[in-house]
């Protein structure tokens, strides 16, 4: 493949600032070895901890991009609460998720509401990193691919080629999710492949064969490099591992 592999790092709702300063200098030491252009690597920090990770970056003391778990639809104005993709251009993110099962569930997103978030991020000027992936109950009814590519389909609708390109989609089973029951390699290239077979009929083979396609779902050192020995697994989502810089910093640095 010629894709360059992506490995992303979601804190989620962890790490107060001092915590998140601690961890990013602890990732400044472990990345110290790992070759990070080789391998893109990105932390999607909690927006308290945004602007450590920025210092640290600028100071050239952390080898990595970075970028918000979540952003508003809205760019800004009366929204109390909400943070705005321009605000996180600003903070100097590159990346931002959209469309995490935690934000299906827990916040009543839909697709439509993910759509626009994609959008807004284009917008920004920022890579949305779209999240899709099939509840437990779809896995056992076999329904998974038909399920996710409805996710796909919905989030990435009304996007150019130039947007469909540069965008990268995560596919996380969400009963794989924090449960540390990661999908089999060919779990996750099967739906990884539809996810691309996808692409190809809506925006042609240079779409189709730029995306990234990351899984996520329990992913840590011991099990990233039969991940990633798969054809359309280009990279990772890593939650609870992210948090552990040595941990985060041998995904990285994985060897294929
Ligand atoms: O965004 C990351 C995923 O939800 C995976 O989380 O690695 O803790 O299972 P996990």
């Amino acid at each position: 493949t010629t894709r360059t592999p992506l490995m992303a790092g979601n804190w989620k709702m962890n790490l107060d600032w001092k915590q998140g300063l601690a961890l990013v200098e602890e990732l400044g030491e472990t990345l110290k070895d790992v070759d990070t252009t080789r391998v893109e690597t990105v932390v999607l920090p909690p927006f308290v901890d945004l602007r450590t990770v920025q210092v640290a970056v600028d100071a050239g003391r952390l080898p990595l991009a970075y970028g918000a778990q979540d952003l508003s639809a809205h760019e800004s104005g009366a929204y109390t609460g909400e943070v705005s993709g321009p605000m996180l251009t600003a903070l100097g993110c590159t990346y931002v998720a959209v469309g995490h099962s935690e934000r299906r569930q827990y916040h009543g997103e839909d697709e439509a509401v993910t759509n626009a978030k994609v959008k807004a991020a284009f917008a920004a000027g920022l890579t949305p990193i779209l999240c899709v992936g099939e509840p437990l109950e779809e896995r056992q009814a076999g329904t998974h691919v038909t399920y996710t590519l409805a996710q796909l389909e919905g989030g990435i609708e009304g996007l150019d080629a130039a947007q469909a390109k540069s965008i990268v989609i995560a596919y996380e089973p969400v009963w794989a999710i924090g449960t540390g029951e990661v999908a089999t390699p060919d779990d996750a290239q099967e739906v990884c492949a539809a996810i691309r077979e996808a692409l190809r009929a809506l925006h042609g083979d240079e779409v189709a064969d730029a995306v990234r396609v990351l899984y996520g779902g329990s992913v840590k050192s011991s099990n990233v490099v039969e991940l990633m020995d798969k054809a359309d697994v280009d990279g990772a989502l890593v939650g609870g591992a992210s948090l552990k810089a040595e941990e985060f910093a041998k995904i990285a640095g994985y060897q294929g």
